[in-house]
């Protein structure tokens, strides 16, 4: 049942907020373009209810709004230099290890860049500037948490990828390791030994980096930026971790491994899928005439087709010119050097979404980022991995195991692999079957995600921050947490209690012997 929610949400979004405007501090300093986005879309309610809104990113407004200030980061970090997409397309990011890695530090050097840009300073040094709410991507910028101390206001974090056990710990929840699989696995519902074994293994290892190797780096970051620039002593990033007081996360009860929570954890996802809107006519006038149906391919908005090693675009080329569909590619250049196949048509930009809408789009081949698999999702349609580098291994793994996605190595990728792929997810009706499933689920929501988002933006403000969302237990040492204590005390306990047993036995004996011998002796003397 797909319920027509866009006029639902204008209506109930566009009411301007009783309770007057607000100052938002919103910052997103991570400069990959489906980042923002993703925040993007929390930002425009914000604007319509009247609250006054200034942004911190790498990425310009699409549109002015009087109530909206900007702070560009210019020009954006170049990503690329640090981590060459070459070394992407080599693969050298497919093992969980090294992708914790590469989110650390670029998290890091993404959050010294844009401290480091003037305008930002002069952000940390500003002394007449009131917000009532920072917020911030919950991705890796700890240090920007420091904003939140220097005005003296609450914070709310989006969390692009999904749960972290990070963000339980700062709720005041461990995970439970036994069956909450770590942010890059995928196993749901049963570990096995091997598994558990692992997922225990590879929290650890976050775990510990992040306290003794990451953390400490944001600290003295922030301590760098902010120190003797703000009045009065810095606190430990991992105090201001601690008083978040909302976690929007990019999660959903049908897509994700059902895990404890605490009230100030709250699921989003599905909340960057967007109204359809009218495609360009040309575009319109291709799908509608795409009868035999359109296979869509984009590698998302950070690494780009373009980039792709050339044997693999003529191995892509090969398999598309089988089949009969036609293939709609975004592209990032005018012309392909190799030559284009009858049936398939590049683009520089494709309005994704909105050709997900089209009734023709029979297949999305995608890098797997959440994003796109999650609009996939949406639209019901089954969707061929080709993943490549972080969180995109889990989407892939995740998907196949749901029943609506095939995925294959970018690194043994060959034409007939490819076709057969398609063919399959094209012919076999249990891949759409299990997509429309998947679809009817995700859509099912008690309120539109993005109204729950901006209503608990809106409540941390009314409120001035909400404590009371989280347990005490995140501010609880781990022993207690653990109740080591309670049963490090009962063991003793017990075992004295054993002791004393041991020792009033051996006494009561003791008393026992002296008596009979003393019987004995009193017995020899008689006779
Ligand atoms: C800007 O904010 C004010 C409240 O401070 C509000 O009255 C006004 O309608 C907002 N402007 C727009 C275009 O939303
Ligand atoms: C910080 O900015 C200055 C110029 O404003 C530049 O010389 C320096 O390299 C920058 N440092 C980093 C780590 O980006
Ligand atoms: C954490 O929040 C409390 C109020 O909820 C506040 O008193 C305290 O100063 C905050 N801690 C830091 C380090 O900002
Ligand atoms: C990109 O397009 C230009 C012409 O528009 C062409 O000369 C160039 O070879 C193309 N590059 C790639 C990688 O296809």
């Amino acid at each position: 049942m797909f319920f027509p929610f866009p006029f639902l949400l204008i209506t109930l979004i566009l009411a301007p907020s009783a309770y007057g405007a607000y100052n938002i501090l919103f910052m997103c300093p991570f400069p990959a373009p489906s980042h923002w986005m993703f925040m993007e879309h929390f930002l425009a309610p914000l604007l319509q209810r009247g609250h006054h809104v200034t942004t911190l990113t790498n990425h310009p407004a699409k549109q002015r709004h009087p109530n909206l200030t900007e702070i560009l980061i210019e020009p954006p970090l170049n990503l690329a230099y640090y981590h060459p997409k070459e070394n992407m397309f080599k693969m050298q990011f497919s093992s969980d290890f090294e992708n914790l890695h590469l989110y650390w530090e670029t998290g890091l050097t993404s959050s010294e860049y844009a401290l480091n840009q003037s305008k930002v300073k002069s952000l940390i040094a500003s002394k007449d500037l009131h917000f009532d709410l920072v917020v911030l991507e919950q991705f890796f910028h700890e240090s920007f948490l420091m904003f939140a101390h220097k005005f003296k206001c609450p914070v709310v974090t989006l969390g692009t990828l999904g749960y972290a056990d990070n963000m339980d710990r700062a709720m005041g929840l461990l995970t439970p390791w036994s069956f909450v699989p770590h942010l890059f696995l995928s196993d749901i519902n049963h570990m096995d030994f091997y598994q558990r074994a692992y997922n225990v293994y590879i929290s650890l290892y976050d775990a510990f980096f992040r306290h003794w190797f990451y953390l400490p780096q944001m600290q003295a970051m922030a301590e760098r930026h902010f120190g003797g620039v703000i009045e009065g002593p810095l606190p430990h990033v991992n105090e201001l971790v601690q008083n978040i007081s909302v976690m929007l996360i990019n999660s959903h009860r049908s897509l994700d491994t059902p895990r404890p929570s605490m009230p100030g954890l709250v699921s989003v996802g599905g909340i960057h899928i967007k109204p359809v809107k009218p495609l360009p006519a040309e575009l319109q006038r291709y799908l509608d005439s795409s009868t035999d149906g359109v296979i869509y391919f984009s590698l998302g908005t950070y690494i780009h087709s373009v980039d792709m090693p050339r044997g693999h675009i003529k191995i892509l080329l090969d398999a598309f010119a089988q089949l009969k569909q036609n293939v709609l590619w975004k592209y990032e250049n005018a012309t392909i050097d190799a030559g284009l196949p009858p049936n398939v048509r590049i683009s520089k930009w494709l309005p994704q979404n909105d050709i997900f809408a089209h009734a023709n789009t029979k297949l999305i081949i995608t890098q797997g980022g959440i994003f796109s698999t999650q609009e996939g999702v949406y639209w019901g349609i089954p969707l061929l991995f080709i993943p490549i580098f972080g969180d995109q291994h889990r989407n892939a793994r995740k998907a196949v195991r749901a029943g609506y996605a095939r995925s294959l190595h970018f690194d043994k990728l060959t034409s007939d692999d490819l076709v057969q792929n398609i063919q399959l997810l094209l012919n076999d009706p249990q891949y759409k079957q299990k997509a429309l499933e998947a679809s009817s689920r995700f859509r099912d929501n008690p309120v539109h995600p993005l109204e729950e988002a901006t209503f608990w933006m809106e409540y941390v403000m009314r409120h001035s921050g909400a404590p009371h969302l989280k347990s005490r237990s995140a501010y609880m040492p781990l022993y207690q947490y653990l109740l080591l204590d309670v049963l490090g005390c009962t063991l003793l306990l017990v075992l004295l209690i054993i002791l004393l047993i041991i020792v009033i036995v051996n006494v009561l004996k003791r008393c026992l012997a002296v008596r009979l011998k003393a019987n004995e002796d009193s017995q020899k003397k008689q006779k």
